[in-house]
């Protein structure tokens, strides 16, 4: 399979927007879950590590998940990650990861899987009972965010609703829906949520 983000990966870092959406969904992710030092976190599409390098040193460690070898070699020569990182080149929907997590973190990478329930699945069946996700994507938009001939897009945001039914379907409780941010870009507003939802606990424990 072509890598599609091997000639973004070259100056993705330098990139105004994707460092503005990283610290938005960041500061989201900080009101809205705890971020303790004993958790396990995964980041679905880690890319470079933008969300990865701000999490991790809140947390005990970060397992960073991307299918773009060229993004996570950018994240695998930041030297302030080392040792609190592990990267998988993996597609975990067809290939899980053997670990279970606290808390699964996503900033734009939901749009770029076109099978929505089986990825909430594969996310719900990597947490630990009673953990968390904390997901980032475009709210619902006309399909102007991306240019139109972009190959990997699958999705022109989410509808909140339509999501949240996805997520209870799954197993999860509770989705929570705040705006991270609104990236403005060309003239237009392109609010991204983050929605947070838990995996139950077990009951008795
Ligand atoms: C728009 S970039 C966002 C990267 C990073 N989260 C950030 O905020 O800078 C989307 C990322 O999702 C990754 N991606 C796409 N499909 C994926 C999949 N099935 N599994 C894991 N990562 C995927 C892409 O390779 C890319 O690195």
């Amino acid at each position: 399979m072509s890598d599609l983000f091997e000639d973004k990966a070259k100056d993705w870092d330098e990139r105004p927007i994707p460092a503005q959406i990283s610290t938005g969904v960041f500061e989201a992710i900080e009101r809205s879950v705890s971020l303790s030092p004993e958790a396990t976190v995964l980041d679905f599409g880690a890319g470079t590590g933008l969300v990865c390098s701000k999490v991790a040193p809140r947390v005990a460690q970060v397992l960073a998940v991307d299918i773009s070898q060229a993004m996570l070699d950018k994240l695998a020569a930041k030297p302030e990650l080392a040792g609190k990182v592990e990267i998988f080149c993996q597609n975990i929907l067809e290939t899980p990861l053997e670990r279970r997590v606290d808390l699964v973190v996503s900033a734009m990478a939901m749009h770029h899987v076109e099978d929505t329930p089986r990825l909430l699945q594969t996310l719900f069946d990597h947490l630990e009972p009673g953990g968390k996700v904390a997901l980032a994507d475009l709210d619902a938009e006309d399909g102007s965010f991306h240019p139109p001939d972009i190959e990997g897009v699958f999705h022109a945001g989410f509808d909140r609703e339509q999501l949240a039914t996805v997520l209870e379907q799954v197993g999860f409780e509770q989705p929570t829906f705040t705006t991270a941010l609104t990236v403005n870009k060309d003239d237009r507003a392109y609010p991204v949520f983050l929605v947070t939802a838990t995996r139950p606990a077990l009951s008795g424990t």
